[in-house]
């Protein structure tokens, strides 16, 4: 067979899409990224996400948080898109401590002019968006019989729906600069049934969907999509999944978060942390042939 010139994507005998980072650089010569590398290459990027922009949604706390420190450690520049005004601001200053630049912009998801502005807004500071990582959600539990339109809009709104059209609203510009990388927090709760979650089990695996047509249908222009899919992460969202699940199966909220520790094979609670480091690696060039994944990080829970 003959040699693949870089950036091959297609088939023998099929129309051939390329990769041309040649195209790359329109922002000028401070800001001109570095083309993905292929897997021969990676030795030489090591993780590295210098000059590269990332947007983190829900960064405020827990593992949004989490996940821009580790972006910021890796030499990204870090938008924080928060509901929590404070917050944001706070991981911001955080990052800001870790020699990076950061801009902390106040956002809900679910509005689709935020999501225009907060776009808007990163262009005019840093010129560029790399990596895009839908990280805000909300949880709610009832049982089956008692989940209400206002409970299942609630969630669909904001953990499917705005994961969709916050990666819409950042496409013309990875397209454009034919590099980009969206994450998006799905859930092991994707992957599997529950008796008192459904909405929200529904809700993640519309992202594991997405990411799959996302992925497919950007593959082309440069970009990666993939998503992680955490098990029992120590948060204030597990606060609330242990008050509201234990409420309804009858324990109190540490006897619910010990009935769940006991069935994690690697005997552990996740922290915001475990998780973050996956999204660094999803982020970074190491997981340059990775697209349209739902990667599990949930101690050994869930082996799909
Ligand atoms: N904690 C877990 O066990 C767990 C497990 C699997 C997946 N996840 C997912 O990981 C993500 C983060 O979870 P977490 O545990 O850190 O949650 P968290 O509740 O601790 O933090 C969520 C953050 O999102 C922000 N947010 C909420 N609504 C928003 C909106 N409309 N616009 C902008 N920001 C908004 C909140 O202010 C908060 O800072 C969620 O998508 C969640 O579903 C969590």
């Amino acid at each position: 067979m003959a040699p693949r010139p870089p950036g091959w994507l297609g088939r023998p005998g099929k129309a051939v899409a390329r990769l041309d980072h040649a195209r790359v650089n329109i922002w000028g010569p401070e800001m001109a990224p570095k083309p993905e590398p292929h897997a021969h290459q990676e030795k030489e990027t090591d993780m590295d996400l210098d000059k590269h922009v990332a947007i983190v949604t829900g960064g405020g706390r827990g593992i949004g948080r989490a996940t821009a420190l580790e972006l910021a450690r890796m030499g990204a520049t870090i938008v924080v898109a928060e509901f929590d005004a404070a917050n944001g601001q706070r991981t911001a200053d955080e990052v800001a401590k870790l020699g990076r630049p950061s801009l902390a912009i106040a956002t809900d998801v679910t509005r689709r002019a935020d999501l225009d502005a907060l776009v808007r807004r990163t262009q005019e500071r840093f010129g560029r968006i790399d990596v895009l990582v839908n990280n805000a959600g909300i949880y709610r539990a009832a049982a089956t019989l008692d989940v209400t339109e206002e409970h299942w809009d609630a969630i669909m709104t904001i953990n499917a729906k705005a994961v969709f059209f916050a990666a819409q609203a950042v496409l013309p510009t990875m397209i454009a600069q034919h590099r980009g990388n969206i994450v998006s927090l799905a859930s092991m709760a994707g992957k599997i049934g529950s008796r008192t979650n459904l909405p929200y089990n529904v809700s993640k695996a519309a992202v594991i969907s997405m990411t799959k047509s996302l992925a497919l249908a950007h593959a082309a222009d440069g970009i990666r999509a993939n998503c992680v899919c955490p098990g029992f992460v120590e948060t204030d969202m597990w606060d609330k999944v242990s008050r509201d699940q234990g409420a309804l199966l009858g324990m109190s909220p540490a006897e619910f978060t010990k009935a769940r520790l006991n069935s994690v094979p690697l005997g552990r609670m996740e922290t915001p942390e475990d998780v973050a480091n996956v999204i660094g690696f999803l982020a970074s060039p190491k997981s340059a042939y990775m697209t349209g994944q739902a990667l599990s990080v949930d101690g050994g829970l869930v082996m799909h």
